[in-house]
């Protein structure tokens, strides 16, 4: 709960989003890193919301998406943003004002919808609707505005049939965002009649109903048309897309980390980056990846919920879920996926896949590995074609390494299997007995020579001739 007099902000989610053309509801389609619905719900938070009420499709799982931090009103059939507004209507309080956002007008600000909420306490009005202007106003209602300059109405132009040649005209558009008296919305939604192009009932006309009651409603004019932009198809997600992601670009610049070529580079919302980290090109850092000072990520590394420690490199490589700490150094070409450990100035090099293993400080793995469910302590070096076994058809098991252990190339683990600290394996050999601290392990067969073979298969082929 905000303050006492704050705000209660209804989001209208409910729509089918037919123009997605998509299996997935509108509005938990993916910005940069958070679903659509995440970005209003996080701004009118910002801006000091009290509750704040989704509406829903029967059926829908915003609920589950945003938990506790949300009520949740279903609207039984998607008959239009009118019909949302009147589901979410038995939650809201007559005495509070309530502000009306669209779910799939994610560029909202803060700042834009604290400036709506000042100015419409200021007028005193029943309703105030945030407006701008647009050089290409195609799809959005208009503001009809009297002689006098007051606003009469809001005219759809989604579909003909609602506006008149000259409505169309106007540049001036509905943002999809309102504040209204709790008393004077809840007045007019019942009002509300699907005789119009559309056949929906429209949440616009209850500006228009307000206004024939004698009810003062005002525009609020924003002069930040991106606020408005609304997601209806994949186009418009595509643009939405490249807009965040060059602001959450810019950020990070404004905030010293270097970001070689911003337009090959992807950085969702929640990523945090620390001064003098390199961004090289192509470089993909998704969901909550973040990264201390100083560190050096691609060229070509695809980076998910990863946490590095300053001074970590990672070059063409693609990890997961994944800590790579202080130092440590990934790829070219290595995969961690989950529960990857790689400790303080690790090495995990060229052709590594590393999965749910801790690899100790100072510890190296340079090419050609597979380390599945393994603890390796520090010091250790695994030569190339360091392989684990860790499934046996049945269970998956763990292999265990000291520290200081000098694993030779071409050495399998057949876990579950443990080596001391200091022990070595000679190369070639197939683990599957613990080794002692100190020992070599040997465990391959050994090299016998066949003298004179070459000669004896020249004569062979002399006879059969
Ligand atoms: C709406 C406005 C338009 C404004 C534009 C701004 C109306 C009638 N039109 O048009 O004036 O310029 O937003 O982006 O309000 N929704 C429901 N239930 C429904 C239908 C929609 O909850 O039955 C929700 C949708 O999930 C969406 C929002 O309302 O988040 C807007 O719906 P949409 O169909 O996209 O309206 P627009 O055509 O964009
Ligand atoms: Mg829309």
């Amino acid at each position: 709960m905000g303050p006492v007099n704050a705000p209660t902000v209804v989001i209208l989610a409910a729509g089918q989003g037919t123009r997605m053309r998509s299996g997935t509801p509108k509005v938990l389609h993916d910005l940069c890193g958070r679903p659509l619905i995440d970005w209003p719900v996080a701004a009118a938070r910002a801006a000091g919301a009290g509750r704040i009420i989704v509406v829903d499709a029967p059926g829908g799982t915003l609920g589950a998406h945003l938990g506790g931090e949300v009520e949740i009103a279903v609207q039984p059939e998607p008959d239009g943003t009118g019909g949302a507004a009147v589901a979410a209507a038995p939650l809201i309080d007559p005495a509070t004002p309530v502000l009306i956002l669209m779910a799939d007008v994610p560029l909202v600000s803060a700042p834009a919808i604290a400036g709506l909420l000042a100015a419409h306490a200021a007028s005193g009005a029943a309703a105030t609707v945030a407006t701008t202007v647009l050089e290409d106003p195609a799809g959005y209602g208009r503001i009809v505005r009297g002689p006098d300059g007051a606003v009469e109405r809001i005219v759809e132009t989604k579909t003909n049939g609602d506006a008149t040649p000259a409505e169309r005209g106007i540049r001036e558009v509905n943002t999809g965002i309102y504040a209204f008296e709790g008393t004077a919305l809840l007045g007019a939604l019942p009002r509300l009649r699907a005789d119009n192009a559309q056949g929906e009932r429209y949440l616009t006309d209850a500006l228009g109903i307000l206004r024939s009651d004698g009810a003062a409603v005002t525009a609020h004019e924003v002069d930040e048309p991106l606020v408005v932009l609304g997601i209806n198809d994949r186009v418009q997600l595509a643009q939405a897309r490249e807009i965040v992601r060059r602001r959450i670009i810019e950020g990070h610049l404004l905030a010293g980390v270097d970001i070689v070529d911003p337009a090959s580079t992807i950085i969702d919302a929640d990523v945090t980056l620390g001064q003098d980290t390199v961004i090289e090109p192509f470089t993909v850092l998704r969901g909550a990846t973040r990264a201390g000072a100083g560190c050096r990520i691609g060229p070509g590394a695809t980076l998910i919920d990863v946490a590095l420690g300053d001074g970590a490199t990672v070059l063409h490589s693609y990890a997961i879920e994944a800590e790579i700490h202080a130092g440590a150094s990934v790829g070219p070409f290595a995969y961690l996926r989950p529960g990857t450990v790689l400790r303080e100035r690790s090495k995990v090099g060229t052709f590594v896949e590393v999965k749910n293993s801790d690899v100790g400080e100072g510890t190296k793995v340079p090419h050609l590995s597979y380390l599945g469910d393994a603890d390796v302590g520090p010091g250790t070096n695994l030569g190339a074609g360091s392989i684990t076994a860790n499934y046996d058809g049945v269970a998956k098991h763990r292999t265990t390494i000291g520290a200081g252990v000098k694993g030779s190339i071409h050495t399998s683990y057949v876990a579950p299997v443990t080596l001391g600290d200091r022990a070595w394996t000679a190369a070639g050999s197939v683990i599957t007995e613990d080794v002692p601290a100190g020992a070599l392990a040997v465990a391959r067969a050994r090299q016998s020579n066949i003298e004179g073979y070459d000669a004896r298969r020249e004569a062979e082929r002399k006879v059969e001739s």
